[in-house]
């Protein structure tokens, strides 16, 4: 049964009233922030903020100082998590512009989310309009170097009803973080524990979708990961507990002694725009990419053997991490012996310097903002 939401028109444009803050953050403190951002913890002085309600449908598109959302204590989100995310970055060129990375993806991603859990359909360009808009506003809080804007827009069902049913009410924001590395020790290889008593999507799931509550769901299992010493997990699918599905924020791909790679097939996982371009990259450039499933006791054994030559993780936050080491209740293993692999390293370098404007974009990915 579909969901049906009144005055949304396909590809409507909304005029976002621009209200700068009257109090920006001193020119001091921002540089002391951007000196060492870490990850989302560093905010930018604005946000976009478009609400929706069934009789206006998407409307008061602003772009204004950060600031609290007051919510009643029965806004729909707080009680049964309908609400979507996106993450994407905005990188600086070495002449001074900004370009975003494959934002029409990011914008169609987030239309799918909002179907599956039944929010209305934000048009794709108002998506990047938003992003647009923020990114132009803060520029300043644009890191210099490898650091770059990580913009996060969501979307939160606010109606104040405690039925259980689509809210009528949203609101649609994109807030920037400016940031370094999304791990500790940069792109050095990561230690992965494999969850062997949590899985996180099903099949008619929602794993395939970037909503909130598949992150919640998988907090138990990361926490398990720190605390057998491990950066991140990795989950098996649901039903035979043996194929590698993806690790909680990122996608995964294998490297093999024929020089192929091998990343599992879309359906329970997110389907990484990280990952789509990696694919891409390396068709290019000629390489054997197979959209397959993997065991656990593969991964296991072709490590052993050697026929595994590297794995590493993707996505937006990751960039592309290598892994070295991988941990479970059966046993540890450790892949290329714990050392970063040319594969991953010369694809993270493809990658990046496409993102940056310091390589040709033979896919038209680049999107310049300034
Ligand atoms: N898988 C999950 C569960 C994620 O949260 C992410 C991050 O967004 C990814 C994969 C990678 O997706 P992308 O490359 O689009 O950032
Ligand atoms: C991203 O890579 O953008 C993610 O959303 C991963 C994580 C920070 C949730």
């Amino acid at each position: 049964m579909g969901v049906s939401f009144d005055k949304i028109d396909g590809d409507m444009l909304l005029k976002f009233d621009v209200r700068p803050s009257a109090n920006p953050t001193s020119e001091k403190d921002r540089t002391a922030k951007l000196a060492d951002p870490g990850f989302g913890r560093v905010f930018t002085d604005h946000m976009a903020v478009v609400r929706y309600s069934q009789a206006k449908g998407w409307h008061d598109a602003r772009v204004e100082s950060r600031a609290n959302f007051a919510l009643d204590p029965a806004t729909a989100v707080l009680h049964y998590a309908q609400e979507i995310f996106e993450g994407l970055k905005a990188y600086k060129r070495d002449d001074g512009g900004v370009n975003l990375f494959r934002p029409d993806a990011n914008a169609r991603r987030f239309r799918n989310s909002a179907d599956r859990m039944a929010m209305a359909p934000l048009p794709e360009s108002v998506f990047i309009d938003a992003v647009e808009q923020l990114v132009r506003i803060d520029r300043a809080w644009m890191p210099g170097g490898e650091g770059s804007l990580y913009m996060r827009p969501f979307m939160i069902a606010n109606e104040v009803f405690l039925g259980v049913k689509p809210s009528a009410e949203y609101i649609f924001a994109v807030i920037a973080s400016p940031v370094g590395s999304y791990f500790k020790g940069g792109p050095a290889p990561v230690s992965i524990w494999v969850s062997e008593n949590y899985t996180r999507a099903a099949i008619g799931g929602t794993g395939a979708v970037k909503c909130g509550g598949n992150y919640a769901a998988s907090l138990r299992a990361q926490a398990e990961a720190i605390d057998h010493g491990c950066d991140q997990v990795v989950f098996l699918d649901a039903i035979e507990r043996r194929y590698i599905e993806e690790l909680g924020g990122m996608n995964v791909f294998f490297v093999f002694d024929d020089g192929s790679l091998l990343t599992p097939p879309l359906g329970t996982i997110l389907p990484g725009i990280t990952r789509d371009s990696i694919i891409t990259l390396a068709k290019d450039s000629g390489m054997r990419v197979r959209e397959e499933t993997y065991t656990i006791d593969q991964w296991r054994s072709d490590a052993g053997s050697g026929k595994l030559k590297e794995a590493f993780a993707c996505g937006t936050a990751a960039v592309i991490s290598p892994i070295g080491t991988v941990r479970s209740a059966s046993g540890d293993f450790t892949i290329n012996n714990g050392a970063a692999g040319t594969v991953a390293m010369g694809m993270r370098k493809k990658l990046v310097d496409i993102q940056y404007g310091r390589a040709a974009d033979p896919h038209n990915w680049i999107r310049k903002v300034l």
